[in-house]
């Protein structure tokens, strides 16, 4: 069984092999400082989820792949949210109180990193960036010390900055959209954002920007121009796959660059897990998902967390599974809901089935619809199969639970537990006043409000008469 993680899978299964390095001297910069006005949220645009985790959580995290030397994130607005959410990420953080460009932005991290040694530029808005390219970018950096920018040919560069070189090909400067005339914004050619440098170079060269642009900022892109000025080896690299530098500005690219994750998720899990997927484009997974042999899965189900699906499960349309596992041979039938369970093998959940937190069921158990299941322990071969709520509860072997029961296990105040032994029988519309035990083999008859303990194989039912009243008239509406 092998598992992908939310980062693993944005990357391609067919990854080129990545150039070889030792990244002990690289340094990691993320700029993540920026407002992200045109995201029109109250969330941090770095904070905004893709695939379920903030698109900085999947910059560092393939950042950390390449075992660098250290991760700086320059951070500044909303600074508090960023650096809160990302608590856990050992990186270390470069404040920038005003953003006053990607020039600056950088600048702020420098005195963060060594003085030596190669620096990877990386955006906390290009979530979807995959080890290999950073990997070459950073490896040819390094072998060739030499400045190495990531640029790209695109359909639509509007926006982005344009490359432009000279009749040999060669790198002479960047012009970002503001400042480009009419011919040079036709250039196809742009500036992915991310770049490797040898950190003397930026020690040097950014104190040397200077805000004379549109929109007077310091502008990183000023650099390739004084790499020209003093004769210094720059290159460009590309992308290994042409998805992966779409920067995220707004809730639509947000939601292009969701789509091309969950995409990258579904191929890696068909092509390399042999998974069945109805429909990738119909698939989610918010977290991690381990596939055993021979697993399907129906349109539209979301995966959060950690969910572990063993050989020849079948997971119906609409299910959402957040953290629990399923083994060999069961099947979740359509809209089952499951949360924090393990279910055994060759079960049979659904459709509308609910189980959460702290369940267990044991093989051969069928949970049915509107069937609802809360620290529940359920074993072998038993069955839930209609419209039943059952919380804090222990069952056995070989039990049949009726239509409609219902584990009464709070008094308003506190929770208490409900204890069914192997092979009771409960019939439909039961009630179990908790604490209460049902012993081995006994009998609960339809109707029946279990108050007491109730001893093995008895029969328990509460007396209830049915009367009867011949030639019944039913009430009838007055004309109006
Ligand atoms: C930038 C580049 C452009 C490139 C594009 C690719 C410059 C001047 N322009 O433009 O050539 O094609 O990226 O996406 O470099 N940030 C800070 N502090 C700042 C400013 C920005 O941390 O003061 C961060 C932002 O949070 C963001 C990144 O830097 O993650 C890029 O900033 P943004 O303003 O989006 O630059 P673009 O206009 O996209
Ligand atoms: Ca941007």
């Amino acid at each position: 069984m092998s598992t992908l993680s939310p980062a693993q899978s944005a990357a391609s299964p067919s990854l080129a092999t990545p150039m070889s390095a030792n990244f002990d001297n690289l340094a990691v910069i993320i700029l993540a400082a920026g407002a992200g006005k045109r995201m029109k949220s109250p969330v941090a645009k770095v904070l905004q989820p893709v695939g379920g985790t903030p698109m900085l959580g999947h910059v560092i995290s393939t950042a950390r792949r390449l075992n660098p030397r250290s991760i700086t994130v320059v951070y500044g607005h909303q600074g508090d949210e960023v650096r809160a959410a990302m608590a856990n990420e050992p990186v270390t953080w470069a404040l920038q109180t005003e953003q006053l460009g990607t020039g600056h932005a950088v600048r702020e991290a420098l005195p963060h990193c060594a003085a030596n040694g190669v620096a990877l530029i990386l955006y906390g808005d290009i979530p979807l960036i995959t080890e290999p390219t950073i990997r070459d970018l950073s490896a040819k950096a390094a072998n060739l010390n030499a400045l190495v920018w990531l640029t790209q040919n695109v359909e639509n560069p509007a926006g982005l900055g344009r490359i432009i070189r000279d009749a040999a090909g060669a790198l002479v400067e960047i012009k970002n959209e503001r400042d480009a005339s009419p011919a040079e914004r036709e250039i196809k050619e742009i500036w992915t954002g991310l770049l490797a440098c040898p950190l003397q170079k930026l020690n040097e060269w950014l104190p040397k920007l200077r805000q004379v642009n549109a929109e007077a900022e310091y502008y990183l892109t000023d650099i390739m121009a004084l790499a020209v000025a003093e004769n210094t080896a720059q290159f460009s690299n590309h992308p290994t796959h042409p998805w992966e530098c779409a920067g995220v500005n707004d809730q639509a690219e947000r939601a292009r660059a969701e789509r091309q994750y969950q995409l990258n998720a579904a191929n890696a899990l068909m092509l390399q897990q042999g998974v069945t997927i109805t429909d990738p484009a119909r698939f989610d997974l918010r977290g991690t998902l381990e596939c055993a042999a021979n697993v399907a899965i129906d349109v539209n189900c979301i995966f959060e967390g950690h969910v572990k699906l063993a050989e020849n499960v079948k997971v119906g349309a609409n299910c959402v599974l957040k953290d629990c596992s399923i083994a060999a041979g069961t099947q979740l039938l359509p809209f089952t809901m499951i949360d924090g369970a393990a279910v055994g093998a060759n079960c049979k959940i659904g459709p509308y089935a609910r189980l959460r937190p702290n369940t267990t069921l044991a093989a051969d158990v069928h949970i049915g619809n509107f069937v609802e299941l809360k620290a529940a322990t359920v074993a072998a071969g038993s069955k839930a199969n209609h419209l039943s709520y059952l919380g804090d509860t222990t069952i056995g072997a070989g039990v049949n639970i009726g239509a409609g029961t219902i584990t009464c296990n709070y008094d308003g105040a506190n929770k208490f537990q409900t204890i069914i032994e192997d092979n009771v029988f409960v019939g439909s519309d039961v009630q179990l006043i908790a604490p209460v035990r049902v012993a081995a083999g006994a009998t609960i008859a339809a109707g029946t409000t279990v108050w007491r303990n109730v001893e093995a194989a008895d029969l328990v039912l509460n007396p209830k008469t049915q009367m009867q009243k011949t030639d019944w008239k039913r009430p009838v509406k007055k004309p109006k």
